[in-house]
């Protein structure tokens, strides 16, 4: 049986969903939000160490403002009424990306990671405004500038996944079968999940019936 000690996950389809449904995209946001109460609980059952969610790419700036400034609305009152619940589970919460938010956003995920920094049961990390290839040009400007040799524990220790170990297993929800700039170097030898149903449809029982097979997986690492 494979350990599991980290879970990535794309969440993509809550627009689809929320079309679909509600007549509206934000509409599938929300319901998204209850996906991932439903997934941490789920995580934290299964024992798993590091949960990394993919929530905002910097590509999504390419969006309509007003599905933008909904994502962000309702990821500040999100915080504002979980983070005490997250902190008393023993949650770390660490952003990954760069955090060029409003100030009162920034300041609030700012305190958040800073409250429950000392945390460990499980870690989280929120993916928003996290593209992997900006990702990986810090890393590399970072080596350069302190004269550093490119080698693969360089890189490594600049990304700001530092300190975290890679992910084992990849979930993409929604249908397709990409990557959309997300951990493309730390995923190098993940086993990569797409699963058919929409973030917000997705739900305890799928999330077990992969771990389940992730964990039947002969991983190789290059080995036979
Ligand atoms: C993923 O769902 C959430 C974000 C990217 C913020 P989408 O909003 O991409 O949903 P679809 O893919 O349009 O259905
Ligand atoms: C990936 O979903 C980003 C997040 C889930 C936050 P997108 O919906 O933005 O990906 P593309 O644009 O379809 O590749
Ligand atoms: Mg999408």
């Amino acid at each position: 049986m494979n350990p599991l000690n980290h879970v990535a996950i794309i969440m993509d389809g809550n627009g689809r969903w929320g079309m679909k449904y509600k007549n509206s995209r934000n509409a599938g946001h929300k319901a998204g939000l209850n996906t991932v109460e439903k997934i941490i609980k789920e995580t934290i059952k299964n024992k798993i160490k590091y949960l990394t969610l993919f929530a905002f790419s910097t590509e999504n700036w390419k969006r309509p403002k007003k599905e933008i400034d909904y994502l962000f609305n309702l990821l500040e009152n999100f915080l504002l009424n979980r983070i005490e619940d997250l902190h008393k589970k023993k949650i770390k919460l660490k952003i990954l990306g760069s955090k060029k938010f409003s100030p009162k956003l920034n300041k609030l995920l700012n305190n958040s990671e800073k409250k429950t920094s000392k945390n460990s049961k499980l870690q989280i990390n929120l993916a928003l405004n996290y593209g992997s290839k900006s990702e990986l040009i810090n890393a590399f400007k970072k080596i350069k500038k302190n004269k550093k040799a490119i080698t693969e524990k360089n890189i490594d220790i600049n990304l700001q996944t530092k300190k975290i170990p890679d992910p084992d297993l990849l979930i993409r929800t929604g249908k397709t079968k990409r990557l959309s700039n997300f951990l493309l170097w730390q995923l190098a030898y993940a086993e990569i999940f797409f699963e058919k149903k929409l973030w917000p449809s997705f739900n305890e029982k799928d999330y077990n019936r992969i771990i389940k097979e992730y964990k039947k997986i002969k991983r190789n690492f290059g080995k036979i």
